[in-house]
C-alpha cells in the first residue's frame, strides 16, 4: 500500500493501473477511520485495485462546527485502510486541494434543502465540490459511499447523473456497535453518560423499522413514536426526524412506496445521524 500527498502521484499511479488494464475503486474520508469506513474499502475490494482519500474538506463545515476539534490519526488510518485492502491513500494537504485564488463550486437544489441541507446550509455545496474534484483526479470506474449518510448518498447520485460523471455510485449497509450505535468518527466526542444517551437515535430508528414491518405508512405516526424515544433522553436534543422521498429528500406524509427515515440528535454538543431506509414493496 502506498501514500501519497499529491495529485500528480495519485494520476500517474492510476494510469500505470489503466495501462495494465486494471479497475479502480475510490472511498472518499475524511479520515478517523473505523469498521464503517472499512467495510466500504472491503466492498471496494469488487475492483482490482482501490483508492482511498483521507481529507478532511474545510468547504463543507460551518463556521461553528466542529472542523476544529475533528479527530485525526493518520498512522491508525493507515493501518485500517491496510487491514481493509486498500492499494493507495490519497492524503493531500488543504492547499494541494483548493489553491489560493479557488473560485468554482458544485452546488444541488432541492436534494439539499431538507434534512442536514437545512441545519448545515454550505455542508452539501462543500461535500458535492470536493467529491467532484476527487473523481476528476482519481478517475474511479466505481465509488464507494454509506448508506449512514443518507441524504449525502443521494446527492451524490443525483450529481452524477445531471453532471454524466462517468462513475457508478455503490451504497454500502450501515455498520453499527454491538448494541446498535451507528458507527462515526464522532462518536469519540461522547463521554460515557453520552455514549449511553446516545443509544435513542438507533432505538428510534429501530422503532420505525418495526412500525414499518407492521404495515405503519403513516409519516406522522411514525415520527412521533420516534421522538418519543429521544425526548425521554435528558441528555438529547431533536435536530430534525424527518421522513423524505428517496428521491426528492422532500418531506413525504405516507412511506407508501418508499422513503427515508431519518433523524439527527445531539447528544450533549455532539450532532450524530442514524436512518432507516424503506425500500417499499
Ligand atoms: P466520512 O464522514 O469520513 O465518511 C466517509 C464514508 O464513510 C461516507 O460514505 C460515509 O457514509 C461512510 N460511513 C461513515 N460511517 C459509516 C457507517 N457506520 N456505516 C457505513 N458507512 C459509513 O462522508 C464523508 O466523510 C465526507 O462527506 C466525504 C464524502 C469524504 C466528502 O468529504
Amino acid at each position: 500500500m502506498v501514500v501519497v500527498k499529491t495529485i500528480k502521484e495519485v494520476r500517474d499511479t492510476v494510469k500505470q493501473w489503466r495501462k495494465e488494464g486494471l479497475t479502480v475503486g475510490f472511498v472518499p474520508t475524511m479520515g478517523y477511520l473505523h469498521e464503517g469506513h472499512q467495510s466500504l474499502i472491503r466492498a471496494a475490494g469488487e475492483n482490482d485495485r482501490v483508492v482511498v482519500s483521507i481529507f478532511l474538506n474545510p468547504m463543507q463545515f460551518g463556521p461553528t462546527e466542529d472542523l476544529a476539534t475533528y479527530p485525526k490519526d493518520i498512522e491508525r488510518d493507515k493501518q485500517k485502510c491496510l487491514e481493509a485492502g486498500a492499494d493507495l491513500i490519497f492524503a493531500p494537504e488543504v492547499s494541494e486541494m483548493y489553491e489560493d485564488n479557488f473560485q468554482s463550486y458544485v452546488d444541488m437544489n432541492l436534494l439539499t434543502e431538507e434534512l442536514c441541507g437545512l441545519t448545515r446550509p454550505c455542508h452539501f455545496r462543500g461535500v458535492c465540490t470536493v467529491v467532484t474534484k476527487l473523481f476528476n483526479i482519481v478517475k474511479p470506474d466505481k465509488a464507494y459511499f454509506g448508506k449512514k449518510d443518507a441524504q449525502q448518498l443521494a446527492v451524490i447520485k443525483r450529481m452524477v447523473a445531471d453532471l454524466n460523471m462517468d462513475i457508478e455510485i455503490v451504497g454500502c449497509p450501515i455498520i453499527r456497535e454491538e448494541d446498535g450505535l451507528a458507527k462515526s468518527s464522532r462518536n469519540t466526542y461522547l463521554n460515557a453518560d453520552e455514549r449511553k444517551a446516545a443509544l435513542v437515535l438507533s432505538k428510534a430508528v429501530k422503532k420505525a423499522e418495526e412500525l414499518t414491518e407492521n404495515g405503519v405508512r403513516n409519516s406522522a405516526e411514525i415520527i412521533s413514536a420516534m421522538t418519543s424515544i429521544v425526548e425521554a433522553e435528558p441528555l438529547a436534543k431533536i435536530d430534525y426526524i424527518k421522513i423524505v422521498s428517496l428521491d426528492t429528500m422532500q418531506q413525504i406524509s405516507s412511506t407508501e412506496g418508499g422513503a427515508l427515515i431519518a433523524m439527527a440528535v445531539y447528544i450533549g454538543k455532539t450532532r450524530l445521524i442514524d436512518n432507516f431506509f424503506y425500500e417499499g414493496e
